[in-house]
């Protein structure tokens, strides 16, 4: 049954954010995969430990300083590349399939938005560099909430705003941690496995799992 909303996260299942570090792969180096893997790890964890705090910080602040700690973690990748790295992550590529998927869904007549860590100016730059903002009704950003994944009060601002069930929405991410804090909450989840991840979070389980977003459209 195709559902009335559809919503994405951003990072890693729309917007590849390994991206940044393959268009510079030839200056950084042999070790460009580890530091773009610390990159992602720190930039996470850092959600986590401030949300905990409950100490905000915003998602573009949390991004450079991980990035200066994989520079540190890894010293061979040429520290030069800072400025040009974080530049990258304002137009990072979407995966291939994304454009065709989001217009399929809203030619069915879904609703479409995007729920995300990043900070609103992150977000707007990728969304304009993908030319994805045409299609997309709405883009939520947790900055107005101060609170990062996986509170639950971040999922609600979807619900609130769109004054719908939470199983009225399908929620598609390719963290499984951020899966399975939407399943708490009552979205109806996919889990977008790109990497072939073993599963987790087994008490909160995807509706679906798929390796792309393609097969969305069908199998919704
Ligand atoms: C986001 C990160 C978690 O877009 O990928 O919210």
């Amino acid at each position: 049954m195709p559902h009335a909303a559809y919503v994405f996260d951003a990072y890693g299942t729309l917007f590849d954010v390994h991206a940044a570090v393959r268009r510079h792969a030839g200056e950084i180096g042999p070790d460009g995969q580890q530091l773009s893997e610390i990159w992602r790890a720190k930039q996470l964890e850092y959600s986590w430990v401030h949300s905990l705090m409950g100490a905000y910080v915003d998602f573009w602040t949390l991004t450079e300083r991980a990035l200066d700690f994989a520079f540190q973690k890894v010293p061979t990748a040429d520290r030069s590349l800072r400025d040009a790295l974080l530049a990258a992550y304002w137009k990072l590529d979407c995966y291939p399939e994304v454009p065709a998927v989001l217009k399929a869904l809203k030619a069915n007549g879904a609703r479409l938005a995007i729920l995300s860590n990043g900070s609103p100016a992150m977000l707007e730059a990728a969304v304009r560099s993908s030319a994805l903002d045409t299609v997309l009704d709405d883009v939520f950003s947790v900055d107005t909430l101060r609170r990062y994944k996986t509170d639950p009060a971040v999922y609600e601002m979807v619900t609130m705003s769109w004054r719908i069930y939470p199983e009225a929405v399908s929620f598609q991410s390719s963290n499984r941690w951020d899966v399975a804090g939407a399943t708490r909450f009552g979205f109806r989840t996919v889990w977008i496995n790109r990497a072939g991840q073993p599963d987790e979070y087994a008490d909160r389980p995807p509706a679906l799992i798929l390796p792309s977003l393609d097969g969305l459209v069908t199998a919704s």
